[in-house]
């Protein structure tokens, strides 16, 4: 069976509650689970940024969901591929928001760190994640977006 992947960046209407992030998360899970689709969302005050991978059928459903959800808008699609191998096989939907410490095993598992060679899809995600955890420590710092982490 041939796998793809897929991935978008989008924007929180309204910053979202723990409880709606809960709903989006536990709803997901089972219609992706039901269409053999795996893979992880970041979220960061107000942005989300997804990763999914499966067979091209429960992508497209998966992703129609997306497209039609109320809660985001701004959908930016980054990348759209086949793939040869899942990356997130073990998970329907992992998720972290900015804001754990370092050394969090899933996020590293999220990353990449422990997998050999680097996929367009894990490049996305640590670009991601590399952005806004930047951004932030940024704001924090004081300074003005300078990049500096
Ligand atoms: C950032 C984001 C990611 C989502 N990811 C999935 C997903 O992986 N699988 C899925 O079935 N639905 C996904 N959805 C759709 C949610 O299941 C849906 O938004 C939620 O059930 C609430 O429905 P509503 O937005 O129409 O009120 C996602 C929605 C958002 C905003």
């Amino acid at each position: 069976m041939q796998l793809h992947s897929l991935s978008y960046m989008s924007s929180a209407v309204h910053l979202p509650t723990r409880d709606e992030i809960d709903r989006l998360l536990e709803s997901s899970r089972r219609f992706n689970a039901q269409h053999l689709v795996t893979g992880v969302l970041f979220y960061s005050d107000g942005g989300f940024h997804q990763y999914l991978e499966g067979p091209l059928e429960g992508i497209e459903r998966v992703y129609a969901r997306v497209l039609a959800s109320r809660m985001h808008h701004n959908i930016f699609e980054l990348m759209r591929e086949p793939i040869d191998v899942r990356e997130f096989s073990d998970w329907s939907m992992g998720y972290r928001a900015v804001g754990v410490g370092p050394n969090d095993p899933v996020l590293d598992r999220m990353l990449g760190h422990e997998a050999d060679g680097t996929s367009p899809g894990r490049m996305l995600l640590s670009a991601y994640w590399d952005k806004v955890v930047g951004h932030r420590v940024a704001v924090a710092a004081g300074r003005s977006g300078d990049g500096a982490r």
